[in-house]
Formats: C-alpha cells, structure tokens, sequence
C-alpha cells in the first residue's frame, strides 16, 4: 500500500507509550518529594536526592515529559484524522520524538546534579534550551506541514488549539531563555532585577495557560465529541473561546508577583486580565461538558468519557479558583502557602491529567487495533485516581488556609502567635494525607500501564487508512 494513503501512527504510537512511562516516573518522583515533605529524613543527605533538586525534576517530568507526550501524541493523531492527511515529513516527525526524549533524559541528569538557570518550569541549563527550541520548531514545521497538506478545507477547531500552543511555547520559550553563558553548565540570564522576574513570570503563566491549558483543549475539543459521539455543543463558542482565551491569557503573568517590587498598576492590570479570564475559560468548559447533553446516560457504562467529563469538571474549578486566587487581598493569603499548592494539583492531575489518561485509553485501540484487554480495569483506574485527587487538593486546601492564616495571626502586642516551626508542625498530618493521595493516583497509572501492557501484547500494528476524499469525517 502506497504509504502516503495510510496515516503515520507510529510517531503517535511511540509518544502515546511514553505518556504512561513519564507519567510513572513523574508521579513517582511526585510521591517521593511528597513523603519527603512529610518526613525530610528521606534526604538521607545525599545531594541529589534532596528535596530541591528533585522538585524540579518532578515539575519538569509531569509537565513536559508527561503532559508534553501526550500533547505530541493527540495533536499528531488529531492533525491528521481532522485534514485527512498523512502526517508532514515522516523524518522529522521522528526527530521530534527522539529529540524530545533526549531533552527529557538530559533533564533527568542535571536537574538532579544540581544543574540548573533557577527560573521555573525553565530551570534547563542553556544547551538543553537550545536542543528543545530545535525540536520545538520541527514539531511546528510538521504539525502546520501538515495542515498546508490538508485534504478537509475548514481547519477543525481543535487545531486551532493546539497551533495557538505550539507558536506561543516557541515564542515563550526562546525570550524567556535568553542567557549569557559563562560554562557548558552555567549561564546567567539576559534580564536582570523586577523584568527578570516579569519575563519569568510572563513565561511561567503562559506556560499554564499554552502549554497546560490550550494544547489540552485541543484534547478536549477531538476527544470529548468523538467518545461522546455527539458533535461539539457550540462550534460557534469554539472559536470565541479560542480567540478570547488566548488574548485574555497573556496579560495575566503579574498575578504571580503580586506584592513584589513590580510597579502596583502591573499587577493590578495581572488581576483585572486574571479575572476577565474566568468568562472564556468557562465558556470553553461549559461547552465541553454540554456536548454530552443527550447522551448523559453514556457516562453510566462508559469510563472513558467518565475520565474526560471528571477532568473538564476540574478545569471548571480550577479556573474558578484562579482568578479567585489573582485578587490582590486573596492572594495576601493564599500566595506562598499550600493553598497555591492544591490549586496546582487541582489542575495538574484533575484536568491535564485526567484529559491524557482519557485520550490514551481512547488512542491504543485504535493505534493497535485492539479492545481493550480490560474495561474494569479502567473503571478502577477512574476510581482510584478521582479518590486520589479530592485527597491531595483538599488536603492542600485546609493546610493551606491554615498556614495562611497561622502566619498572619498576631497578639495584642503586636507579636506573632505563632512560631514558624508550629506552622510546620500543624501541616503535617496534612501532608500525610496528600502522600496517601499521590499514591492513589499513581496506583491508577500502574493500572493503567498493565492494561496497556495486556492490550498490545502479541498485537499486530496496523496502518489506518486515508478515507476518500467523499467522507468528511473526522
Ligand atoms: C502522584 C501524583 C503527584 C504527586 C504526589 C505530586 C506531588 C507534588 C509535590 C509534593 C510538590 C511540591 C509541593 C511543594 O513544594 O510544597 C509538587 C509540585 C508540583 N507539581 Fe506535582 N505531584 C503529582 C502529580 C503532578 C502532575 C500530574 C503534575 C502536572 C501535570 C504536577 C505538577 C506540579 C507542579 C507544576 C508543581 C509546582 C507547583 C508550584 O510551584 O506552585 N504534579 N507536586
Ligand atoms: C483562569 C485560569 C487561571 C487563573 C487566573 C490562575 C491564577 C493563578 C494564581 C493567582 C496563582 C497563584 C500565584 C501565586 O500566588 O504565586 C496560580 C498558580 C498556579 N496555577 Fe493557576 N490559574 C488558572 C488556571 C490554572 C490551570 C488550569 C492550571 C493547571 C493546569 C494552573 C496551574 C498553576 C500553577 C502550576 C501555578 C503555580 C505557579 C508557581 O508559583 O509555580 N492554573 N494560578
């Protein structure tokens, strides 16, 4: 068979997988630091197992390794399921791949040898920097290749999405890098004081908002309608959301410096933009959810669609909580406390998460073209990783307030009521808790992994093929 009539699943099959093995290894790392909190003697005083040299690790593996392998996976079957398409330029397809995982290795070697540019989320020292903008412009030049190529005139909503992630990450990603370097290890970066501290931070929400926001809602807009066999609530909702959340969200880096030396108006613009944001981020989650309207009965037997409507749930609250946690006297309180902490885990492993553990499920029947060796299984998984969930947040949520409010406490006298230390020790059980939770969901990814595992043992890969140019389906 002519291979440019067949789809390039391969590339999609290789990120897929490795979704579910950084996403172990990233939770695992998650889990240990979690414990570590709880119990610091588990820093056994070995450097590059303490707690700051493995935080990011965990950052980066969750976010870029995990989170980034599913985006390449679903935007690579997506691109070429909605255009009709095989992928552009299978070679480069594969440098993306083997590119990326370079990246995450490398990462995984310095961050724990204590390498690192102290921005975060950006903490890769500069060659790392560079090999990433190289592969991060392969995978522009594959994904946009393809939409050129496309067979389908109309551009489907979902590739809006993840195009809007991709030019911003690039865009993100190569200003807020700028550095001077003095070693093949070290380099300092271009900017210096309060805009350091604002490119950082223009950087560091966009990424929320690009890198774990707008790629998947690319995931939300293919995956939901298709599992739900409905079309999309709104199409016309699609593209408002679109275009008010990607203008909306670039102006809201300032709520992370709120109280710093930034000039005040700065952060009060951050604010206004951070709470403006709450109308296209729920715009975009109602129509998410309304696409089951219908065909509610559906999430009754099906624990697929059970994982993707849990996670557009989160990305409800999470973007509630948000702009709640960007007013100014909110975050007096919220800000350095674990109250920041839950809201994270709340988006992190509530909606990205969820959302790629959905999109996996879906993917591997398809990209092995198998059932799926267990669907109780993936019952238990939903379960187990929901329980996970309300433990960690909700633990986060009490001892965050707590040590908020434990901080600002004062006596008559105007002296502190409490010490430093008996905030630390009031945190604890909560932090107990918060392991149990993490345990939790990584357990469900274990899960997950064997399922995977029993699926495509023994099972023969296929080459889906290009329907005629007639069907417009996607
Ligand atoms: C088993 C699951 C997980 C556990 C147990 C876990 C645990 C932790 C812990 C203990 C911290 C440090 C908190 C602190 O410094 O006080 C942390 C930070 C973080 N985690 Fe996770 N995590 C998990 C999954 C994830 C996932 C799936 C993501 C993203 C997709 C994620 C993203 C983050 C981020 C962005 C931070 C930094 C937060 C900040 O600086 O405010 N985590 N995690
Ligand atoms: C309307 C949407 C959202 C707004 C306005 C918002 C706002 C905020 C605010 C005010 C903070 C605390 C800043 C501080 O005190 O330091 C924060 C932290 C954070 N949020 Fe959100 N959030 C939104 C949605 C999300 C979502 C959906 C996710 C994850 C998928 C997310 C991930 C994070 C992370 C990782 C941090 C910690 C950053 C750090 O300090 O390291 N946010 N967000």
């Amino acid at each position: 068979m002519n291979k440019e009539q067949t789809y390039n699943y391969d590339v999609v099959r290789q990120f897929t997988i490795m979704t579910v093995v950084w996403g172990i290894i990233g939770m695992l790392v998650g889990v240990f630091i979690a414990a570590q909190l709880a119990w610091p003697a588990l820093n056994f005083d070995i450097p590059w197992l303490t707690f700051g040299r493995l935080r990011p690790l965990h950052t980066n593996a969750v976010v870029f390794a995990f989170g980034g392998s599913a985006l390449f996976a679903t935007s690579y079957y997506v691109v070429q399921r909605t255009c009709h398409v095989r992928l552009f330029a299978d070679r480069l397809a594969a440098f993306t791949f083997w590119g990326w995982q370079v990246v995450i290795v490398l990462a995984a070697i310095t961050l724990p040898l204590g390498y690192t540019a102290s921005k975060e989320y950006a903490e890769l020292e500069w060659p790392i920097d560079i090999l990433i903008t190289i592969v991060w412009v392969a995978y522009a030049v594959v994904f946009f290749g393809t939409i050129m190529r496309r067979k389908i005139r109309h551009i489907y909503v979902a590739n809006w999405f993840f195009g809007g992630f991709i030019i911003t990450i690039a865009f993100l990603h190569i200003v807020n890098s700028i550095a001077i370097p003095v070693s093949l290890t070290k380099s300092y970066s271009a900017f210096a004081g309060v805009q350091d501290a604002m490119i950082q931070w223009w950087y560091g929400h966009n990424a929320v908002g690009f890198f774990l926001t707008a790629g998947f809602l690319g995931i939300m807009y293919y995956f939901m309608p298709k599992q739900a066999g409905r079309p999309i609530y709104s199409y016309r909702l699609s593209v408002v959301h679109f275009w008010a959340l990607v203008f909306t969200y670039i102006w809201a880096g300032p709520h992370h410096l709120h109280f710093t030396a930034l000039p005040d108006w700065t952060q009060s613009l951050g604010m206004v933009f951070s709470v403006i944001l709450l109308a296209p981020s729920w715009g975009g989650m109602i129509n998410g959810i309304m696409t089951l309207s219908g065909a509610w009965q559906k999430l009754r037997t099906d624990p697929i669609l059970k994982f993707l409507v849990v996670s557009i749930s989160f990305y409800g609250m999470s973007t509630f909580e948000g702009p709640m946690m960007s007013i100014k006297t909110v975050n007096a309180l919220s800000h350095y406390t674990d109250w920041t902490i839950g809201h994270v885990h709340s988006g992190a492993l509530g909606w990205v998460g969820m959302i790629s553990i959905g999109a996996v499920y879906f993917l591997i029947p398809r990209l092995f073209d198998r059932e799926i060796y267990s669907k109780k299984l993936i019952e238990t998984h939903f379960w187990v990783a929901t329980i996970g969930i309300v433990l960690y947040i909700a633990a986060m949520w009490i001892s965050g307030v707590m040590q908020g409010l434990m901080w600002r406490a004062v006596n008559a006298d105007g002296t502190l009521t409490y010490s430093f230390i008996e905030t630390v020790q009031a945190m604890h059980p909560y932090y107990v808790v918060r392991l149990l939770g993490g345990i939790l969901y990584l357990s469900g990814m274990l899960l997950m992994a064997y399922n995977i595992f029993r699926t495509i043992k023994g099972a023969k890969t296929v080459e889906a093929q290009i329907p005629p140019l007639a069907h417009q389906g996607i």
